[in-house]
């Protein structure tokens, strides 16, 4: 276990095992970071050589070690890119920290001279630390690295309340990111609909959260009529769940509904997807694990708004009882839809979520989902799209999501989308699959919107940033990330 602190101290003086600080690039000189500016002064004119003869230039994701032999009272220096002098921000030091967490994963005491002057910068330095200090070993027979006993990070605003406060809220949304990255880096074997429905309530119980945990097994969404869940479940040995959570906080400012989907496994059912796509298709559970992780940390926060999360969970598969292209499944409430592409499940199951939670009235819905290959197309893997029917909840989430550190950009959905979702089926009430490919993420936003009644509701599309199928960077680990999880914390937050 890390002990993590923030103390006001001098970088040149403190004695750890390695001191970290920022790098900024100043026009093509390198220049050290506001908070690291003892350790210039300690190596006073050969600093700037020094820098030179290492090749360090401050660029975003630099790591550059020096060894100190003497001039600092630790014995190692790691210096850490910010990129531009003129542009450091929160986002910046979060990825700088989480640079610095893997670059120091052998030492046992750590100081973090990093920008740390206020509260939001030292919420930064520690998010950003712990976040991209993560590593998945569960299946590995051996590890050889340690976290460090220590982590003391250098702030000038050490004693103010801010700082406590921050520091505070960092545990919660940090404990949120890992679980997120836990589930979705669990192999689809280990994590089918049941054992995940079963994963939740042992995390509830083992937090002794305040959160109430309803789980609707396959016989109970027969009877309510689930539709959606049942018809993209039954192809699978394992069969379908609908997860409920609800958080009910005394003199709660709003009600806020949640919903994430949970397929455990996607292999596209009888339109499979050819191998190549079905490697990472584990991690299609991604927006069930992130409301539900979520919802605890907004819990442990104890803030002051009603929560209901729904997390649909079902594993997409093939077998002599799957679903067909062609065939017609009543959603709950009542709405037919013509599946016509078994690789579009998601927003079938999603389809019974929302109306859920359109039923009980909440201020806001929320839904979070690795929707489209299309949102890759567009955004790139590193950015969510965002969508939905109401422009202020959306502005609200864009600002959540920029406070939280992770990045979402807005994609509309035009009318004539909904069009053809309400008369692409010539037998059914709505056509699940556009005919044409263009819009992909538009169209499956489109047929969302019609599940959501007339409630306000926002929809993340997270197929890019819930994976990281490339090196870490930044916060973000390779594997699981966890996107979306702070979004919907701070969003909350900004509610209640
Ligand atoms: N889970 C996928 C979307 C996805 C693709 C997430 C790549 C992450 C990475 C979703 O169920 C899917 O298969 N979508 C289809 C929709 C199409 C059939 C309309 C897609 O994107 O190809
Ligand atoms: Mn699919
Ligand atoms: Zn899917």
């Amino acid at each position: 276990m890390t002990s993590y602190t923030v103390r006001k101290a001098n970088p040149e003086k403190i004695r750890v095992d390695v001191v970290v600080a920022g790098l900024v690039d100043d026009g093509g000189t390198p220049r050290i970071a506001p908070g690291g500016e003892g350790i210039a002064d300690a190596y006073g004119k050969s600093f700037g050589p020094l820098l030179s003869t290492l090749g360090a230039r401050g660029k975003a994701g630099e790591v550059t070690k020096v060894s100190t032999a003497g001039t600092l009272k630790s014995p190692l220096l790691v210096l850490v890119g910010l990129g531009p002098a003129d542009r450091v921000d929160t986002a910046g030091v979060r990825a700088a920290a989480g640079a610095a967490a893997r670059a120091v994963s052998n030492a046992s005491s750590v100081g973090l001279a990093l920008p740390a002057a206020d509260a939001e910068h030292v919420r930064a330095v520690l998010e950003g630390y712990r976040l991209g200090g993560y590593a998945f070993t569960r299946y590995k027979s051996s590890t050889d690295t340690a976290a460090p006993a220590e982590v003391v990070v250098l702030s000038d605003a050490a004693k103010t309340k801010a700082v406590a406060e921050a520091v505070e809220a960092v545990d919660p949304v940090v404990r949120a990111v890992a679980l997120v990255r836990d589930w979705v880096n669990t192999p689809p074997g280990d994590l089918t609909p049941p054992t995940f429905a079963e994963a939740v309530g042992a995390v509830v119980k083992e937090t002794r959260s305040k959160v109430k945990v309803n789980v609707l097994d396959e016989k109970a969404l027969e009877a309510g009529g689930y539709g959606g869940l049942l018809g993209v479940g039954r192809g699978s040995d394992s069969p379908p769940r609908l997860v409920e959570l609800s958080y009910r906080p005394r003199g709660a400012k709003a009600h806020l509904a949640l919903v994430g989907k949970g397929i455990t496994y996607d292999s596209g059912g009888l339109s499979i997807k050819p191998g190549g796509s079905m490697t990472t298709m584990k991690m299609d559970m991604a927006g069930a694990a992130s409301v539900v992780a979520a919802t605890l940390a907004i819990a442990e926060l104890g803030l002051p708004i009603k929560v209901t999360a729904l997390a649909p969970m079902a594993e997409n598969m093939i077998s002599g009882s799957a679903t067909r292209p062609g065939d017609v499944l009543e959603i709950y409430g009542g709405k037919t839809v013509e599946v016509l592409n078994t690789d579009a499940e998601g927003r079938l199951v999603l389809a019974d979520a929302l109306v859920r939670a359109a039923e009980s009235k909440p201020d806001v819905i929320v839904d979070v989902a690795t929707l489209t290959g299309a949102c890759m197309v567009a955004l790139g893997d590193r950015i969510a799209g965002l969508l939905g029917n109401d422009e202020e909840l959306i502005a609200d989430v864009e600002a959540a999501a920029q406070r939280a550190g992770e990045r979402v950009w807005p994609l509309p959905i035009p009318a004539e989308m909904t069009e053809k979702v309400r008369t692409n089926s010539k037998v059914a009430d709505l056509a699940q699959h556009n005919a044409e490919r263009w819009g992909g993420t538009l169209y499956a936003a489109a047929f969302l919107q019609e599940f959501a009644a007339d409630q306000r509701w926002a929809h993340l599309d997270i197929a890019g940033p819930a994976y990281n199928e490339k090196g870490a960077y930044g916060h973000v680990p390779t594997g699981g990330t966890g996107h979306s999880v702070a979004t919907l914390i701070e969003l909350a937050r900004s509610l209640a």
